[in-house]
């Protein structure tokens, strides 16, 4: 079977790292017809990625015809990939798709995915996934004199995992808290999962809420803290929380303050998760964890994902820490949105070219500067366009996430605000 591997610093999107290797496993006869690729849990069990990446490369891989679904089986190799020629097939098809979707509008466009992929776009949906998890207009938080956040407009679709990242300071957790229905609006509007956050018992229900410094009572027990979590929310899954508890080897009698951060931090999720949200909002999770513990812990959230299909807001101050784990992200940085949406479009829309000096104001208009850099003789631009890069002079490369969400968190006040990439 195949065994995917990961390349954060490409500028590939994982999904598209995961389609290639397949791909490529195919042209060098690694895998061959009727071989069975590894489920949606293995690959999120053994890279520590978001399912919803396994499923969109598995979903493509079925539209270029090389692989199908068996219900209740698995996904199988339908197509040997004799030579590069097919490839190249696959592609021209993907165009005329594009092409022919353009077409058809976005409804058409809608239907005809809905038509070939139902089984795969079942569970990720969870019936919901056009609608916004979270949705917010204008929405700001004073405190004093002070914006902690300001004039945030942000629409965050369901069934995704979205990183905000920000520095410090830079207004996450406040964010958080608006929609947790911690913190009320100094002025604008949020709903989140179709209602106001602290607008009443049901709203509490359909979202949990994982603070900051994972929020645990030192001298309860994990027995304790289960007790209390069924005593307060309608929904408690007590068998998936003694499951999760298990898995980790942790002991019920065990104190929290005992445990190390690790631990706690897992049964601040296991917490959150038991009590089977809609949307799960984490604050820094994993800040103070060390690198196993962090990797374990985005683990276990991911295979919580794949297996209950609910959506997940979680924020850090570093984007390596979520790289793999997202599919949506929002970058935060003094108090503003500086940018927003899938992953997967902020990578496909971001270039960064770079050849003889020149000037960011002879750029076409529909190539927005990030950030920019210059020497005696040479420019180099990291610019985000939904246009080809037509101009001969300029190199193109591709742009990594990390780099992309620096530029944006280093950009400097006086360039225009981006209206965000939906
Ligand atoms: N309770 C508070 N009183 C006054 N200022 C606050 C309070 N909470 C946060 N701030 C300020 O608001 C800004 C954003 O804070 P926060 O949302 O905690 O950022 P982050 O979580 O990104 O580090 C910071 O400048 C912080 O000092
Ligand atoms: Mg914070």
């Amino acid at each position: 079977m195949i065994e995917f591997h990961l390349d954060p610093g490409s500028g590939v999107s994982p999904y598209m790292q995961l389609v290639r290797q397949v791909r490529q496993a195919l042209r060098l006869g690694l895998l061959r017809e009727g071989d069975r690729l590894p489920t949606v849990k293995e690959v999120v069990a053994q890279l520590a990625i978001n399912p919803n990446t396994v499923l969109k490369a598995y979903r493509e891989l079925e539209h270029e015809g090389l692989v199908a679904p068996r219900p209740g089986v698995g996904t199988f190799v339908t197509r040997t990939l004799a030579d590069a020629s097919l490839a190249a097939h696959g592609e021209l098809r993907k165009d005329l798709r594009k092409w022919l979707a353009k077409q058809a509008g976005g409804a058409g466009r809608r239907e005809h995915r809905g038509a070939v992929h139902d089984h795969l776009s079942d569970r990720r949906a969870g019936g919901h996934s056009m609608t916004a998890v979270l949705q917010s207009r204008g929405l700001g938080k004073k405190y004093g004199k002070r914006w902690a956040l300001s004039d945030c407009t942000l629409d965050v679709p369901a069934g995704r995992v979205v990183g905000l990242v920000g520095p410090n300071g830079a207004g996450k957790t406040t964010l958080l808290s608006l929609a947790a229905g911690q913190l009320t609006p100094t002025e604008g509007e949020i709903t989140v999962v179709g209602g106001r956050p602290a607008s009443g018992s049901e709203q509490l229900t359909k979202v949990g809420f994982v603070a900051q410094d994972t929020p645990t009572y030192a001298r309860l027990t994990i027995a304790e803290h289960l007790r209390l979590g069924a005593r307060l929310n309608p929904r408690w899954d007590d068998g998936l929380a003694r499951d999760r508890v298990a898995r980790l080897g942790l002991d019920l009698r065990q104190r929290a303050g005992r445990l190390s951060g690790g631990q706690r931090a897992q049964l601040a999720l296991t917490l959150g998760l038991a009590k089977r949200p809609e949307l799960l909002i984490l604050d820094e999770p994993v800040a103070a964890l060390d690198p196993l513990a962090r990797r374990e812990f985005l683990q276990g959230l991911m295979e919580a994902v794949a297996e209950h299909s609910f959506s997940v807001i979680l924020s850090s101050h570093l984007v390596s820490d979520l790289e793999r784990v997202c599919d949506h992200l929002v970058v935060l940085a003094a108090a503003r949105v500086q940018v927003a949406g899938d992953v997967d479009d902020l990578i496909a829309s971001h270039h960064r070219l770079s050849g003889p000096r020149r000037d960011a104001a002879r750029l076409p208009d529909d190539q927005h500067v990030v950030s920019e850099s210059h020497t005696d003789r040479q420019s180099t631009f990291l610019v985000r366009t939904d246009g080809p890069i037509l101009d001969p002079a300029w190199t193109v490369g591709p742009v990594g996430l990390e780099d992309l969400v620096l530029a944006y968190m280093e950009r400097k006040p006086e360039h225009p605000a981006l209206e965000a990439v939906r």
